[in-house]
């Protein structure tokens, strides 16, 4: 058994880190304060290789594995968890390709979504009356010739506004529940899809969530992933890999505010020395590294099993649920620690309590990953 990263992950890792501290950290409160996506980041993360990392390089991708990916969306959300979730979900899109397209697909599509050219990937599953009960979705799609024609709605849609690439599970017959389900690759200005209003969030404001509605919207059967039938089964699997990033980018907020708080606990002083030294603080502080030290374990294991080959549905779900409630308790220390200043926008911890929230209800709430884990204990032989 092995804890340490190879060579090569630490050297990926320090040039994230080194990429981020430039263009990505110097700007993220200006961004969160704006809610403004910083589009002119999207050809830079492509140049620095994080917007297709696990494609390889044929299709313009980056060529590295679930581990490099986990700490890239770590790095990223040290300095803007808003960033981190626009690179993920562009990722999710590129690996849904990788994973389940075929050569012509991967070879027009991925390149585009990995150079930054697309600016953005959105995966479009949720829907206004369903969001864990994914099986449910109403969007429609019916065979016209060549094409497919697409009616219906979707909602909490990242990246929405600004993607060049959208993944779009459709139903041909909601009869046949999650058989019945589609996916699709639409390009942006396809007829028929229409952009709706963007979300006022409480967190991740320099992300983009908007709702999306498909109004006869033809999109060519070349652009179906895998056969008819097989949608529900490509996004499940997708979020599988998706999970792994929501954990990881748990872990890098978790890190943002601990660190915080650290500094301030050295600075500020009550009773005549610095509040570091005070024991209430010093169980807050150690009860951070604790969250954020299994979070991390949890996080690599699952893309560790990822990378080898290995079932990891469960280990994501693990990955997401812990590291993501416990990214939430993370920063409530944080700003406890801050007292009235952590309350205030002036210290960061405020925006990382506010990106922390959704952690544990996006890409699969809190509740549907214990779903997924004790189906698999309970009923599974690998509990
Ligand atoms: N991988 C591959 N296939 C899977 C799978 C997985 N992880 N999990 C289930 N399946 C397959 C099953 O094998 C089954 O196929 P068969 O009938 O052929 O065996 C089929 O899918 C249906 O499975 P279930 O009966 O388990 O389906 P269910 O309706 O009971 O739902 C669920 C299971 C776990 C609750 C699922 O609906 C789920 O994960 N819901 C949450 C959805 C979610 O995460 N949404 C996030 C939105 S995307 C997002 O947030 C991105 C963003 O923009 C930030």
């Amino acid at each position: 058994m092995d804890f340490e990263l190879t060579e090569q992950q630490r050297l990926f890792r320090d040039g994230v880190r080194a990429f981020v501290e430039k263009e990505v950290a110097p700007f993220a409160a200006l961004w969160d304060r704006e809610h403004r996506f910083p589009v002119e980041l999207m050809p830079k993360l492509g140049a620095a290789g994080l917007l297709a990392v696990q494609s390889p390089e044929s299709t313009g991708g980056t060529g590295a594995g679930p581990i490099e990916y986990s700490l890239a969306i770590t790095e990223l959300a040290r300095a803007c968890a808003s960033t981190s979730v626009t690179v993920a979900v562009t990722n999710l899109c590129s690996d849904v390709i990788r994973k389940f397209g075929n050569d012509a697909q991967k070879q027009r599509f991925i390149p585009r979504l990995a150079s930054g050219e697309a600016v953005a990937g959105s995966f479009c599953l949720s829907e206004p009356h369903c969001g864990s009960d994914a099986a449910a979705l109403r969007t429609h799609a019916r065979r016209d010739g060549g094409d497919y024609i697409i009616n219906g709605s979707k909602n909490w849609i990242t990246n929405g506004g600004h993607a060049g690439v959208y993944i779009v599970m459709a139903t041909v017959n909601r009869e046949l529940g999650p058989k019945g389900i589609c996916a699709f690759i639409v390009e942006k200005r396809t007829p028929g899809l229409i952009t709706g209003k963007e979300e006022r969030k409480m967190g991740l404001r320099a992300s983009n969530t908007v709702s999306l509605a498909f109004e006869d919207m033809r999109v060519p059967a070349e652009n179906l992933l895998g056969r008819e039938g097989d949608g529900f089964r490509i996004a499940l699997a997708s979020l599988d890999g998706g999970r792994i990033g929501v954990a990881s980018q748990s872990v890098g907020i978790a890190e943002a505010a601990q660190a915080a708080a650290i500094r301030y606990a050295r600075d500020r002083k009550a009773f005549g020395e610095p509040i570091a030294n005070f024991q209430a603080i010093q169980w807050m502080i150690a009860d951070n590294q604790v969250d954020i030290e299994t979070s991390r374990f949890l996080a690599l294991r699952a893309a560790w099993l990822s990378a080898n080959g290995k079932p990891f549905s469960r280990e994501a779900a693990m990955a997401k649920v812990a590291a993501s409630e416990a990214a939430n308790r993370v920063v409530n220390r944080a700003v406890q620690i801050h007292g009235g200043y952590g309350y205030i926008g002036e210290f960061p911890v405020e925006r990382y309590f506010r990106d922390a929230k959704v952690t544990t209800i996006y890409e699969g709430s809190s509740e549907i990953q214990r779903i997924v884990i004790s189906r698999e204990v309970i009923q599974g032989s690998r509990a």
